[in-house]
């Protein structure tokens, strides 16, 4: 993307440079260079299966199979993938003072792996499994491990076939203090970065609202359209790993507007 004074990269720059309470909000498509594919878009994996079936709590319960089969490899997918250079410069963002916070929809912990501190992740983390029966829990990774031999897996406790990952599915709530600390991040800060979210699930796609009311810069990376690009101060078109590193070049640049620590 050209960077010249007028461009929307430039404009971006400006904006988070003056920023003091800058907070990032992301999605799938952070992870996107990582090797993680993303929800929607192009490739997404909901244009290969059905998110009832696959994410939501009706569908688990119905057959849990379906959801453990997709999860095993995406799991692996997971474990593998590093921080690609768009987590890396909103670590790095962070840690120059130009953001204080990142909200995810993402379970994928890459952000914490990029060394990014203040992190709300809205949809859950997957390190855990539940069992929906009894309550007890076990680590992902033991449950992981029995995959090949017994699907779906069963509560080493009670016998229950509903073990659940600690993510957020369709169909349930929030994590409540995830929720609540995004909303105060919304309503509070002076600029919002969003990144690689198609901005179509809810909650968590009325969060840039509330920054977009109180009239605070607000910008998008992302290399498709999103429903908010009309109102959005920069649209950055291209995908982050390209984008967010440039976009933190000139913010460091820029020198003399970089908050005080
Ligand atoms: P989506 O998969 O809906 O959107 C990902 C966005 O990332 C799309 O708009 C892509 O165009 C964009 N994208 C693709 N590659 C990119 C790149 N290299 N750089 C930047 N952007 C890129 O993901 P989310 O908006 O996070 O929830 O989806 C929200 C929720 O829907 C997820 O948390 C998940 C999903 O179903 C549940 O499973 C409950």
């Amino acid at each position: 993307m050209p960077a010249g004074p007028d461009s929307p990269l430039a404009d971006a720059a400006r904006l988070l440079a003056g920023a003091r309470r800058g907070v990032a909000f992301t999605g799938a498509g952070v992870s996107a260079e990582s090797g993680i594919t993303t929800f929607r878009g192009e490739g997404g994996l909901w244009t290969k299966y059905d998110p009832v079936q696959t994410a939501s709590l009706a569908g688990f319960l119905a057959d849990p199979a379906v959801y453990w089969r997709v999860s095993r490899d995406r799991w692996q997918t997971y474990r593998r993938a590093e921080p690609n250079p768009a987590h890396l410069a909103l670590a790095a963002l962070e840690a120059s003072g130009h953001l204080t916070a990142i909200v995810t929809q993402n379970t994928d912990g890459l952000h914490r792996r990029a060394g990014s501190r203040h992190i709300v992740e809205l949809h859950g983390e997957g390190g855990r499994v539940r069992c929906l029966s009894c309550g007890s829990e076990e680590p992902r990774a033991e449950v992981q491990a029995r995959l090949s031999s017994e699907l779906p897996p069963l509560c080493r406790r009670c016998g229950g076939r509903h073990l659940k990952p600690t993510v957020v599915f369709f169909g349930e709530g929030l994590p409540a203090a995830a929720l609540s600390a995004a909303i105060e991040l919304a309503g509070t800060c002076d600029l919002l970065l969003i990144v690689g979210s198609s901005l179509t699930v809810n909650p968590a796609a009325m969060l840039p609202d509330l920054a977009l009311r109180r009239g605070v810069p607000v910008l998008i990376v992302n290399p498709e359209p999103t429903p908010l690009d009309s109102r959005a101060d920069a649209v950055l078109s291209g995908p982050a790993g390209l984008i967010l590193p440039e976009l933190m070049r000139l913010v460091t640049a820029s020198g003399d507007s970089s908050p005080v620590l």
